[in-house]
């Protein structure tokens, strides 16, 4: 026995090298982790359980079959996250590049069907030189293997991926089609095509971290939800992330007890709103006054700005938090925003996370580049998204709620639960100079004194118009409230709910506008 236990042990301590001390001596040196270390950064001391460590590419290719490596080249198992079950797999750049061949592909799918069958998250840590050339079109089998299970798989268990190293051509469709994509700077990147092809192509000149960068992904192209300062930054986003989330579709996101106390009025909120009501605020402000312990971990932070999403707790209950950003572009709806929300509020339908939308939008951006663009279109996913939305949905109108955008922003019409008003709301179609000047065009032309009748014209549409009580009247809105109390109101509101059933009717799938 003695004897087989210490071919074991040998065979387990060679496992854990990898490609070798002299590769990971490189990989820490280029500033990042190994595909273990950041397992360990990951799951809870102890916890994880590896599967798969023995298994070897069977390949006879290019030499390939002179150079096996225990493991090859992707580490997979599962552990937890404090406490709750979550399946991990992480690419070993020290092995062939972390690239991807049919062994790798099996390991990845093995812990994938088993995240399906216990539903729990999968995290894919992606640190990888792609498709294993010397494999062929076996690796790009491998792949699509993958990306079926991504697609199977969405909608039913989260699923989170930390980009900490190459992810590039082909690649990158495993992590685009999870749930969120965690950048680290300056050691991750993401692209279709390289800088070199695009020279060649094109003539572009531009480096990997302009081209793929977290920075580029996470405030240009929307690819990226975060982008981390480092890789700890990353795992602590990451666990965050978990913490607010359900393991699957089936459970409610875990409760957490907070500090704060459910009734605490927010004095902070009752002037935050400027009296002239083109001056902007700052929506997360207000946000942060509500929500328990003023914590929020805010999605895509610096892409489509003008709309904020992201999670917090009312009362220990994890919930999606839309709202309307006035700091920029005052708060208009535009193509980004509309792609933003609607994921974001997709995502929380998908896993039973109660949404909170706060309003204060003028209404779509207008604009030759917007309506080229497909705002038509693109804002319909916004609108589509609301919809279709069953889970307790709260709608609080801080300030603006023009048109279009009114009814897109979770109005009381598309179904929202509890519909609330500040005394600041100005519910309307449209803003009191173009209405007036679309609706008195002719009594202004023909005035002797055009100016001043436009002015009082417009001091009477705000005065009938700008306040939320036209809209209370025919029961839009719920309850008209102070600010200080939407606090309160959203926990007591929020609990009422809990049970809520809804239902839509039965179909394959909808046909989103995408
Ligand atoms: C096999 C690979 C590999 C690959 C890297 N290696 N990529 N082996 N298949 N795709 C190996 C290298 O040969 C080298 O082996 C080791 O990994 C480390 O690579 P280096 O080049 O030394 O590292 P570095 O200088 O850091 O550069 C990293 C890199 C570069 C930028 C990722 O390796 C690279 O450009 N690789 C090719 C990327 C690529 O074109 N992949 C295919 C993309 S298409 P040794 O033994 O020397 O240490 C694709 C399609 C997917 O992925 C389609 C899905 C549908």
């Amino acid at each position: 026995m003695e004897d087989k236990l210490k071919i074991l042990r040998e065979k387990r301590l060679e496992a854990l090298i990898g490609g070798g001390k002299d590769k990971i001596d490189k990989q820490h040196k280029s500033g990042k982790l190994t595909a273990r270390e950041r397992i360990y950064l990951l799951l809870d001391n102890g916890s994880f359980q590896e599967l798969d460590a023995f298994v070897m590419h069977q390949c006879t290719h290019f030499g390939l079959e002179d150079k096996k490596i225990l493991g090859d080249g992707v580490v997979t198992g599962y552990g937890t996250v404090n406490g709750r079950l979550v399946y991990v797999f992480s690419q070993d750049f020290t092995v062939f590049g972390g690239s991807l061949g049919e062994a790798f592909a099996n390991k990845v799918c093995k812990i994938m069907d088993l995240a399906m069958k216990t539903g729990a998250p999968v995290v894919g840590i992606n640190d990888s030189g792609g498709a294993r050339i010397q494999e062929g079109v076996v690796s790009l089998g491998g792949y699509a293997e993958i990306f079926f299970r991504n697609t199977l798989s969405s909608g039913v268990i989260p699923q989170i991926s930390i980009i900490t190293g190459p992810c590039a051509g082909g690649a990158v469709y495993s992590p685009a089609l999870t749930d969120f994509i965690i950048m680290v700077k300056n050691t991750s990147h993401m692209f279709i095509t390289g800088p070199e092809v695009i020279k060649s192509i094109t003539g572009e000149e531009i480096t990997f971290e302009q081209l793929g960068g977290a920075v580029s992904h996470s405030s240009k192209s929307g690819v990226a939800h975060f982008s981390a300062e480092d890789e700890k930054d990353g795992f602590n986003i990451l666990k965050k992330l978990l913490s607010f989330i359900p393991s699957n579709n089936m459970e409610k996101a875990p409760y957490l007890k907070p500090k704060d106390t459910p009734n605490r009025m927010a004095k902070e909120l009752v002037d935050i709103v400027p009296s002239d009501s083109n001056k902007p605020y700052n929506i997360k402000q207000v946000i942060e006054h509500i929500v328990d312990d003023g914590d929020f971990l805010e999605v895509h932070k610096n892409w489509a700005k003008n709309i904020v999403v992201g999670f917090a707790r009312l009362n220990g209950r994890s919930c999606g938090i839309v709202a309307n950003q006035p700091n920029y572009i005052a708060g208009c709806l535009d193509i980004n925003a509309s792609i933003k929300g609607a994921r974001f509020v997709r995502f929380c339908d998908a896993f039973n996370i109660p949404l909170v939308t706060f309003v204060d939008v003028p209404g779509f951006l207008p604009g030759s580049a917007q309506e080229y663009g497909g705002i038509i279109r693109n804002g319909a996913k916004l609108l589509y998204a609301y919809c279709e939305a069953t889970v307790p949905k709260l709608t609080v109108i801080t300030r603006k709620a023009y048109g279009g955008a009114y009814d897109v922003m979770c109005s009381k019409h598309i179904r929202a639960d509890m519909n609330y008003a500040w005394p600041t709301a100005e519910i309307a179609v449209m803003g009191p100079e173009g209405a007036v000047n679309i609706i008195f065009k002719k009594e202004i032309a023909e005035s002797k004194e055009p100016e001043k009748t436009r002015k009082r014209l417009i001091a009477e549409y705000e005065e009938k118009f700008e306040n939320p009580y036209i809209a209370a009247e025919q029961g839009y809105i719920d309850e008209v409230i102070e600010p200080q109390e939407t606090r309160p109101k959203l926990i007591v509101a929020l609990e009422s709910l809990l049970n809520k059933r809804e239902t839509r009717p039965h179909k394959k799938h909808g046909s989103i506008p995408l």
